[in-house]
Protein backbone atom coordinates (compact mmCIF):
# COMPACT_ATOMS: atom_id res chain seq x y z
CA UNK A 1 0.00 0.00 0.00
CA UNK A 2 1.43 3.30 -0.73
CA UNK A 3 1.53 6.52 1.52
CA UNK A 4 -0.92 8.63 1.24
CA UNK A 5 0.22 12.38 1.15
CA UNK A 6 -2.54 15.74 1.28
CA UNK A 7 -1.25 18.58 -0.50
CA UNK A 8 -3.13 21.76 -1.10
CA UNK A 9 -2.86 25.53 0.08
CA UNK A 10 -2.88 26.85 3.34
CA UNK A 11 -5.72 26.38 5.67
CA UNK A 12 -7.17 23.73 3.61
CA UNK A 13 -6.93 21.39 6.40
CA UNK A 14 -4.05 19.16 5.55
CA UNK A 15 -2.96 18.59 9.11
CA UNK A 16 -6.28 18.59 10.55
CA UNK A 17 -7.51 15.57 7.84
CA UNK A 18 -3.72 13.96 7.69
CA UNK A 19 -3.98 12.81 11.62
CA UNK A 20 -7.49 11.89 11.27
CA UNK A 21 -6.93 9.69 8.14
CA UNK A 22 -3.82 8.41 9.48
CA UNK A 23 -5.90 6.96 12.82
CA UNK A 24 -8.35 5.65 10.33
CA UNK A 25 -5.72 3.77 8.36
CA UNK A 26 -3.38 2.76 10.84
CA UNK A 27 -0.72 4.72 9.56
CA UNK A 28 1.67 6.82 10.59
CA UNK A 29 1.20 10.41 10.81
CA UNK A 30 4.05 13.26 9.50
CA UNK A 31 3.46 17.15 9.21
CA UNK A 32 6.21 18.31 7.55
CA UNK A 33 6.43 21.72 9.18
CA UNK A 34 6.33 20.37 12.41
CA UNK A 35 8.92 17.82 11.35
CA UNK A 36 11.13 20.39 10.17
CA UNK A 37 10.28 22.63 13.38
CA UNK A 38 11.64 19.39 15.43
CA UNK A 39 15.18 19.16 12.82
CA UNK A 40 15.79 22.40 13.38
CA UNK A 41 14.87 23.54 17.06
CA UNK A 42 13.40 26.93 14.70
CA UNK A 43 9.55 27.57 14.42
CA UNK A 44 8.78 28.13 10.30
CA UNK A 45 8.57 31.84 11.36
CA UNK A 46 11.86 31.91 12.67
CA UNK A 47 13.29 29.91 9.51
CA UNK A 48 11.77 31.97 7.02
CA UNK A 49 13.09 35.49 9.20
CA UNK A 50 16.58 34.33 10.33
CA UNK A 51 17.93 31.99 7.20
CA UNK A 52 15.05 32.79 4.20
CA UNK A 53 13.09 30.99 1.74
CA UNK A 54 15.65 28.91 0.61
CA UNK A 55 17.11 27.76 3.53
CA UNK A 56 13.34 26.02 4.61
CA UNK A 57 12.71 24.67 1.09
CA UNK A 58 15.81 23.18 1.44
CA UNK A 59 14.63 21.84 4.41
CA UNK A 60 11.43 20.61 2.71
CA UNK A 61 13.45 18.64 -0.11
CA UNK A 62 15.88 16.87 2.23
CA UNK A 63 12.85 15.47 4.58
CA UNK A 64 10.92 14.62 1.05
CA UNK A 65 14.22 12.54 0.08
CA UNK A 66 13.88 10.76 3.67
CA UNK A 67 10.29 9.80 3.19
CA UNK A 68 10.31 8.20 0.18
CA UNK A 69 11.88 4.98 1.69
CA UNK A 70 9.10 4.96 4.26
CA UNK A 71 6.06 2.58 4.85
CA UNK A 72 2.26 2.88 5.94
CA UNK A 73 2.54 7.26 6.17
CA UNK A 74 0.17 9.67 5.62
CA UNK A 75 2.12 13.28 5.25
CA UNK A 76 0.73 17.01 5.10
CA UNK A 77 2.78 18.68 3.59
CA UNK A 78 3.57 22.57 3.80
CA UNK A 79 1.52 24.14 0.80
CA UNK A 80 4.64 24.97 -1.09
CA UNK A 81 6.35 21.70 -1.03
CA UNK A 82 4.96 20.52 -4.18
CA UNK A 83 5.96 23.61 -6.21
CA UNK A 84 9.79 22.09 -6.28
CA UNK A 85 8.76 19.32 -9.26
CA UNK A 86 12.09 16.77 -7.75
CA UNK A 87 9.50 16.69 -4.48
CA UNK A 88 6.80 15.84 -6.62
CA UNK A 89 8.96 13.31 -8.69
CA UNK A 90 10.17 11.20 -5.47
CA UNK A 91 6.69 11.60 -3.65
CA UNK A 92 4.98 10.24 -6.69
CA UNK A 93 7.42 7.03 -6.39
CA UNK A 94 5.50 5.44 -3.48
CA UNK A 95 2.15 7.65 -2.49
CA UNK A 96 -0.86 8.82 -3.80
CA UNK A 97 -1.35 12.67 -3.49
CA UNK A 98 -4.84 13.94 -2.23
CA UNK A 99 -4.95 17.64 -2.94
CA UNK A 100 -7.02 19.33 -0.58
CA UNK A 101 -9.25 22.63 -2.22
CA UNK A 102 -11.11 25.59 -0.62
CA UNK A 103 -12.45 28.94 -2.06
CA UNK A 104 -10.13 32.13 -1.30
CA UNK A 105 -12.88 33.51 1.02
CA UNK A 106 -12.92 30.36 2.85
CA UNK A 107 -8.99 30.26 3.18
CA UNK A 108 -8.83 33.76 4.31
CA UNK A 109 -11.39 32.83 7.26
CA UNK A 110 -10.10 30.08 8.38
CA UNK A 111 -5.64 31.79 8.50
CA UNK A 112 -6.48 34.86 9.33
CA UNK A 113 -6.40 34.59 13.10
CA UNK A 114 -3.34 32.48 12.59
CA UNK A 115 -0.79 34.64 11.66
CA UNK A 116 1.96 31.73 11.79
CA UNK A 117 2.59 31.82 7.93
CA UNK A 118 5.37 33.74 6.79
CA UNK A 119 4.29 34.49 3.37
CA UNK A 120 1.04 36.02 4.45
CA UNK A 121 2.37 37.89 7.46
CA UNK A 122 2.49 40.83 5.55
CA UNK A 123 0.09 42.96 3.45
CA UNK A 124 -3.11 42.69 2.46
CA UNK A 125 -4.35 38.84 3.24
CA UNK A 126 -6.70 38.58 0.70
CA UNK A 127 -4.74 39.40 -2.20
CA UNK A 128 -1.56 37.66 -0.92
CA UNK A 129 -4.03 34.80 -0.96
CA UNK A 130 -5.39 35.24 -4.07
CA UNK A 131 -2.02 35.79 -5.96
CA UNK A 132 -0.38 32.65 -4.67
CA UNK A 133 -3.29 30.22 -5.44
CA UNK A 134 -3.24 31.28 -9.39
CA UNK A 135 0.83 30.86 -9.60
CA UNK A 136 0.27 27.61 -7.93
CA UNK A 137 -2.74 26.00 -9.23
CA UNK A 138 -0.88 24.13 -11.75
CA UNK A 139 1.25 22.31 -9.01
CA UNK A 140 -1.96 21.26 -6.70
CA UNK A 141 -3.20 19.82 -10.26
CA UNK A 142 -0.74 16.78 -9.78
CA UNK A 143 -3.22 15.35 -7.30
CA UNK A 144 -4.68 12.39 -8.23
CA UNK A 145 -7.86 13.15 -6.05
CA UNK A 146 -9.27 16.48 -5.44
CA UNK A 147 -11.75 17.46 -2.53
CA UNK A 148 -13.19 20.95 -1.82
CA UNK A 149 -13.21 21.33 2.10
CA UNK A 150 -15.68 24.28 2.15
CA UNK A 151 -18.61 22.92 3.22
CA UNK A 152 -17.51 19.60 4.37
CA UNK A 153 -16.30 18.53 7.74
CA UNK A 154 -12.99 16.49 8.31
CA UNK A 155 -14.38 13.62 8.91
CA UNK A 156 -16.21 14.25 5.98
CA UNK A 157 -12.79 14.93 4.39
CA UNK A 158 -11.47 11.35 5.51
CA UNK A 159 -14.73 9.31 4.55
CA UNK A 160 -14.13 10.45 0.85
CA UNK A 161 -10.46 9.58 0.85
CA UNK A 162 -11.05 6.33 2.47
CA UNK A 163 -13.98 5.81 -0.23
CA UNK A 164 -11.44 7.20 -3.19
CA UNK A 165 -8.88 4.75 -2.16
CA UNK A 166 -11.30 2.04 -2.11
C1 LIG B 1 3.76 27.50 3.10
C2 LIG B 1 2.81 26.81 3.83
C3 LIG B 1 2.97 26.52 5.25
C4 LIG B 1 4.46 26.46 5.60
C5 LIG B 1 5.17 27.70 5.17
C6 LIG B 1 5.06 27.93 3.66
C7 LIG B 1 3.50 27.76 1.66
O1 LIG B 1 2.37 25.27 5.56
O2 LIG B 1 5.06 25.34 5.01
O3 LIG B 1 4.61 28.77 5.87
O4 LIG B 1 4.45 28.11 0.92
O5 LIG B 1 2.34 27.60 1.24
P1 LIG B 1 0.75 25.04 5.64
O6 LIG B 1 0.26 24.78 4.26
O7 LIG B 1 0.65 23.81 6.50
O8 LIG B 1 0.17 26.24 6.28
Amino acid sequence: MKNIVLIGFMGTGKSTVGRRLARRLNYNFIDTDQAIEEITGLTVLQIFAKHGPKRFRGEEALLTSKLVNKEKLVIATGGGLVLNPENVRKLQQNSVLICLEASPEIICRRVRNKRTRPLLAKGNLQENVQNLLKERQGAYDMAEFTINTDEISPDEIVDRIMHFLG
